[in-house]
Formats: C-alpha cells, sequence, structure tokens
C-alpha cells in the first residue's frame, strides 16, 4: 500500500467512524487515480480478504463500469469475496454479466418501465402523505424511524404485490440481510426472503384474473422465446427489497439534512418547487451518494489510468469519491441546484447494471418532499444527525427535526 492508502482504508471499519471520509478521499484522489488498498482480518476471513484497487475518480468510474467483458460483475460486486452460490443468492442479476444478464434485464426491464413508476404514482402519494401525518401534530421527531419509517419498503412491498400482514416481517429480514452482510444470518435472512417470493409466485401463477401485478407480467415476459424460472423471479425480487429501500431512505434522509446545510438552495426549492424538482432530486443524489460502492474482478491483465491490473484483481468503483471529483464538477462539496447539467455516478457509472430502480427512486423523493413542504412547511433539523456505521450505504440511523404542530 502506498503512504496515502496506509492512511485511509476504507476497508478498514475505523475509517467509516471518521468525522469525514471526504477528505481522506480528496487525498487519494489528489495523490493517484488507483490505490492498492488490504483487507483486514474479519470474522468472515480470520486471515485478512486479498485486498483489492480503490478507484476514486470520476472518469475512471465511468470506464470501469462500462467495461464488463474486462470488469465484470459476474464474480461478485461486494468487496468481500463470497462463494458462487453467495453471489447468486445476495445479487441475483447484479453479480450477473454478458449474455445472461442481457436477457434477464431486457425480460424486467419490459415490467418496470417508466409507465409501471407513473402507475405508481398515486399510491407513493398516499403512502408519503400517510408517513408525515402520523406525527404532524407533534411538533418535533426522529426524521429516519417516525417520518421517512417504513415509506419505501411500503412502495416496494405494493410494487411486488406483497399483502400487507406480510410486510413487517419481510422488512425485517431485509434489515438483517443488509445490517448483517456477508454473514451467515445474512444469508439466511435471503434465502428466507427467497423461499416467501417463491411462495408469492406461485400465488401469482394461479391468480389469472389479475394479469396486471407485477408478478404475472414478470412470469409472462419473454425475450427470445425464453422466460423467468420461479426461482429467478424470486432471487429478482429479494434484489428489489434490498436495492429499493435503504437507498431511498437514505437519499430522502441525507437529502433533508442536506437542505438543512443549504438553506438557500431550500428556500428556492420551495418556491419554485415543480419546476426545480427534476434537478434538485438529482443534485440530492449527487451529493448524498446513497451507495459508496461497487466491486469488480479484472477477466484479464489490463490497466486503469496507467496502473497496471492482474487478471483476478478486485477493482472497487468508489462513487462516493466519483461524486466529489474536482477536476469534473466546481466545488463539489456544495449542494447547488443550478448546475448546468447531471453529472454523477450515484446510479452507477453507466453501462449494463445502471441502476433498474432510478426513475421509481427520483419519483418517491419528488413526491415525497413535495407533500413534506406542503404538511410541514417549516421542518427544520434540530440536531446533529447519527450516522449509520457502513462502508457501503451512505445512511443516517437518526435526524432529530422539529416543526409547527399542524
Ligand atoms: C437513490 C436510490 C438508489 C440508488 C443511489 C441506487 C444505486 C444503484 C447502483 C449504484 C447500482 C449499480 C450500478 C452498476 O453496477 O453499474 C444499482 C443497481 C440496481 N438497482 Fe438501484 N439504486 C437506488 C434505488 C433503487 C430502487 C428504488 C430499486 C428498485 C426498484 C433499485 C434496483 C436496482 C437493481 C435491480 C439494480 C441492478 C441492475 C442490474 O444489475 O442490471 N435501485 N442501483
Amino acid at each position: 500500500m502506498d503512504d496515502i492508502a496506509q492512511a485511509h482504508n476504507p476497508a478498514v471499519p475505523e475509517f467509516w467512524l471518521r468525522k469525514d471520509p471526504d477528505s481522506a478521499f480528496a487525498d487519494m484522489r489528489r495523490e493517484k487515480a488507483v490505490h492498492w488498498h488490504d483487507e483486514p482480518a474479519t470474522t468472515w476471513f480470520p486471515e485478512g480478504g486479498r485486498g483489492f484497487w480503490s478507484v476514486v475518480r470520476f472518469e475512471d468510474v465511468v470506464e470501469v463500469s462500462r467495461d464488463q467483458e474486462t470488469f465484470t460483475s459476474g464474480l461478485g460486486t461486494e468487496i468481500v469475496d463470497m462463494t458462487p452460490e453467495m453471489v447468486h443468492i445476495f445479487g441475483g442479476m447484479l453479480n450477473m454479466s454478458g449474455a445472461a444478464h442481457a436477457h434477464h434485464r431486457a425480460i424486467v426491464n419490459r415490467v418496470l418501465t417508466p409507465r409501471t413508476v407513473e402507475a405508481l404514482s398515486d399510491t407513493i402519494r398516499a403512502h408519503a402523505v400517510r408517513s408525515i401525518d402520523r406525527v404532524a401534530t407533534r411538533g418535533e421527531c426522529d426524521f429516519m424511524r417516525d417520518i421517512v419509517g417504513d415509506f419505501p419498503a411500503q412502495i416496494i412491498c405494493e410494487l411486488l404485490g406483497v399483502p400487507v400482514d406480510d410486510r413487517a416481517r419481510l422488512v425485517e429480514l431485509t434489515g438483517v440481510a443488509l445490517s448483517a452482510y456477508g454473514t451467515v444470518q445474512a444469508y439466511d435472512a435471503m434465502l428466507e426472503i427467497i423461499a416467501y417470493a417463491e411462495g408469492l409466485v406461485a400465488q401469482a401463477r394461479e391468480q389469472v384474473s389479475d394479469n396486471a401485478s407485477f408478478l404475472r407480467k414478470l412470469l409472462a415476459a419473454q425475450v427470445d422465446g425464453k422466460r423467468m424460472s420461479d426461482h429467478e423471479i424470486a432471487v429478482f425480487f429479494a434484489l428489489l427489497v434490498t436495492a429499493g429501500i435503504e437507498t431511498t431512505a437514505t437519499s430522502i434522509g441525507q437529502g433533508m439534512y442536506a437542505l438543512s446545510l443549504y438553506p438557500e438552495q431550500r428556500r428556492r426549492w420551495q418556491q419554485e418547487y415543480q419546476d426545480l424538482a427534476p434537478r434538485a432530486v438529482e443534485e440530492i443524489i449527487r451529493w448524498v451518494t446513497p451507495v459508496r460502492y461497487f466491486r469488480r474482478t479484472a477477466t484479464r491483465d489490463t490497466e486503469i489510468a496507467g496502473q497496471p491490473i492482474a487478471k483476478g484483481d478486485k477493482v472497487v468503483m468508489w462513487y462516493t469519491s466519483a461524486n466529489r471529483d474536482e477536476s469534473v464538477l466546481e466545488r463539489p462539496e456544495e449542494l447547488d441546484f443550478s448546475r448546468p447539467e447531471d453529472r454523477h455516478v450515484a446510479f452507477g457509472g453507466g453501462g449494463p447494471h445502471f441502476c433498474l430502480g432510478a426513475v421509481l427512486a427520483r419519483r418517491e423523493m419528488a413526491i415525497f418532499f413535495e407533500e413534506l413542504f406542503a404538511r410541514l412547511p417549516d421542518i427544520e433539523v434540530s440536531g446533529e444527525p447519527e450516522r449509520l456505521h457502513s462502508n457501503f450505504v451512505n445512511g443516517l440511523a437518526a435526524l432529530p427535526v422539529r416543526y409547527t404542530s399542524a
């Protein structure tokens, strides 16, 4: 490891307890495009992992993202190495590559479309209103627990047709699967989610009267004469619940915090809400960067920005760093709704795995903040946020807020 990499190692849990990991990434970006990082011992790998390359600059993240042939997702997208079975269970299509991924993606693209999201808009609004109104008379609360709460989970459950009575258990399992990533408990939770989803898929197969349901559409969709198996649909279901909940909750929670740091931007947005919403939502997502990284594996000897990379090496794209790259954005640390264009990699750097839920996430945020400003217009952050301790999600555990009771 070079000196900077030694001083700033995002594989070490303490790195994420630092007050400002952004400045560590800024040091890394200034020094070199790519750094080698050792992986410390964990309960999973008592001797330590095999280490990885950290890609920290914007253009390199884009290049790696777009070249699946050289940098494959097929051997896992978490830093930690897993068995092929775990790679499949934890990621489904996220951890597939080549023709298999393209086929899978072509099928789900037919079902999870902008029209699907449009049709869900009234439901999204109803859940946003419910989430905000339940605390409206209190005057103060924890934004994360009491307001954002189960909002994104309810939306994914509505999309997938999960019965109301089953939702709490599903959300609980999703929490275990994400918080204990790579452990036996997480694996068991994922298996339970998939078994549950297989049951729902079997029921959907029988419900001939409900052809409009998401699962029935997935069962029917075919590309080149091939459909997804029930098991593949269940793994996709598990990916949607794990990919779609924490990410959106983080965007809304950290978004609220960002607006408190940049009151002028917030004032503008509240004054011209609809006009500014697409720009504001995108800039919040860039500023927050809810998913800090995804990993690839080199399929051949290659190089990134002149740094030789050997076949089999793990390559980690730090979106969190690329979205603060000062060679691409002016004053990247600032939230600024007047930036001329969207240049960020929060949904991935492009290429075949670009986030499938981006349209849904943007819509959820736009509706949520619209209802928040309408119902609690003077809501403000009233204390320090408590950050989640994670190298993967840039989330908040708590965010105190106060407002005039409705
Ligand atoms: C602001 C919220 C979100 C962020 C920041 C985010 C971020 C990402 C990122 C970085 C990727 C990987 C891109 C790549 O490897 O190139 C991804 C993939 C994915 N996301 Fe999202 N996501 C968000 C919300 C959602 C939601 C709401 C859903 C579910 C409806 C979702 C479903 C997926 C799926 C299925 C993939 C895998 C796509 C593939 O492998 O082809 N995401 N997301």
